[in-house]
C-alpha cells in the first residue's frame, strides 16, 4: 500500500495518475484534508483517507497498513515544519517501511529561503530512524508560466534572478519521478536532485516567449525589492510576493540550476520542455 499526502493538489494528482499506470488503484491511498475534493479518485477506485497535516491520529489512521507514503511538503509555508514532523510522527506510529519527501533541490546549501523548511524537515527525517528518500525537486516550469498573460498585457517580462539559469521541469515530470521512487526497491537513503534537462534565464525565457507570441516581450530584470513591490502591486500577498523575489533572487545565485540530469535517468525520459510548456500556456 502507498499513501500519497497532499493527494487533492496539483502534484499529488499528477502522481496518482502516474501510480495509477504501475499499481493497482486499490493499492493507493490519497491522504486528504478535503475527501470531497478528491472525489473523482475515489470512484477510480483509489482509496481516500481524511488527514490534515495539523491531526496526528487521522494521519496515523490513514497510515495504518502503509509500506510506503509520500510526504508532498505542505503549502503552508511557515507552518510545514510542524506539519510534516506531524506527517513523519505519524509514519512511524504505523510503522511504515519508507517515507519520500518533496524537498526542495539542493536543499542543503540553497540559498532559497524557502529551503529553510526543508532543511529542517531532511533533519527530522534523519533523526526519525524511519528509512527515507529525499525527492529534492527543482523549480516547477509552471512558476514562470503564470506569470505569462501578465508578461503578454503589459510587453514585458519582468524578475529580479539576473543571468542565472534555471533548470525548471513540469509538475508532472518530478510526479512521475515521485511514482518511480515510490514503485522501484531500495530506496532507502537516497538523495534525488531534480531538475530539468535544459536550464535557460529568464531572458531566454522571454526571448522564445516573444518568438511564440509573435511580438516582443523583452526580459525586464528589477532589484529585488522592486520585483516585489510589482508583485504587491498586481495584488499578490506580501507573503507570496516575499517567497516568489527571493526565490528568483536566490536563482541569479545559481540557487535553480542543476545539470545532473538525474530526473530524465529517473522518469526514462527527457524532461519537458520550456518551449512545449509556452506552447501550452499559449494555447
Ligand atoms: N518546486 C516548486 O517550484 C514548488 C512550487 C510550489 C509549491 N511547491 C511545494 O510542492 C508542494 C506541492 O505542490 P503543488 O503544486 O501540488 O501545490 P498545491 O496544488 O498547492 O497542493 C498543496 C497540497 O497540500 C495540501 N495541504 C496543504 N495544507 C495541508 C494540511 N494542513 N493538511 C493536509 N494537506 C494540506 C493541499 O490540500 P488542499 O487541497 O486541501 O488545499 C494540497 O493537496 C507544495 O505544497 C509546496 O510545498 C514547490
Amino acid at each position: 500500500m502507498i499513501v500519497v499526502t497532499g493527494a487533492s493538489g496539483q502534484l499529488g494528482r499528477l502522481v496518482i495518475a502516474s501510480l495509477l499506470k504501475r499499481v493497482p488503484a486499490n493499492q493507493i491511498v490519497a491522504a486528504v484534508r478535503s475527501p470531497e475534493k478528491v472525489a473523482d479518485l475515489a470512484a477510480l477506485g483509489v482509496i481516500v483517507k481524511q488527514a490534515d497535516y495539523s491531526q496526528p491520529d487521522a494521519l496515523e489512521q490513514a497510515f495504518a497498513g502503509a509500506d510506503k507514503v509520500l510526504l508532498i511538503s505542505s503549502s503552508e509555508v511557515g507552518q510545514r515544519l510542524a506539519q510534516h514532523r506531524n506527517v513523519i510522527d505519524a509514519a512511524k506510529r504505523a510503522g511504515v517501511s519508507l517515507i519520500a519527501y518533496t524537498s526542495l533541490l539542493h536543499a542543503d546549501r540553497s540559498p532559497l529561503a524557502l529551503a529553510d523548511e526543508h532543511k529542517a524537515t531532511e533533519a527530522y527525517l534523519a533523526g526519525s530512524g524511519i528509512p527515507f528518500v529525499l525527492l529534492r525537486n527543482g523549480w516547477y516550469s509552471e512558476n514562470y508560466l503564470a506569470s505569462v498573460p501578465a508578461a503578454l498585457a503589459h510587453d514585458a517580462f519582468i524578475g529580479c534572478a539576473g543571468e542565472g539559469r534555471i533548470a525548471s521541469a513540469a509538475r508532472a515530470d518530478y510526479a512521475d519521478a515521485a511514482a518511480v521512487v515510490l514503485t522501484r526497491a531500495e530506496q532507502a537513503g537516497k538523495v534525488y536532485e531534480l531538475a530539468g534537462d535544459e536550464a535557460y534565464t529568464l531572458s531566454e525565457l522571454a526571448s522564445e516567449l516573444s518568438r511564440q507570441a509573435g511580438k516582443p516581450v523583452p526580459y525586464v530584470n528589477l532589484p529585488e525589492a522592486e520585483f516585489k513591490g510589482a508583485l504587491l502591486g498586481a495584488g499578490l500577498p506580501e507573503p507570496l510576493a516575499d517567497l516568489l523575489a527571493n526565490s528568483d533572487s536566490g536563482a541569479s545565485q545559481g540557487g535553480l540550476f542543476d545539470d545532473s540530469h538525474t530526473l530524465s535517468a529517473l522518469i526514462g525520459r527527457p524532461t519537458t520542455s520550456l518551449s512545449t510548456l509556452i506552447t501550452a500556456a499559449l494555447a
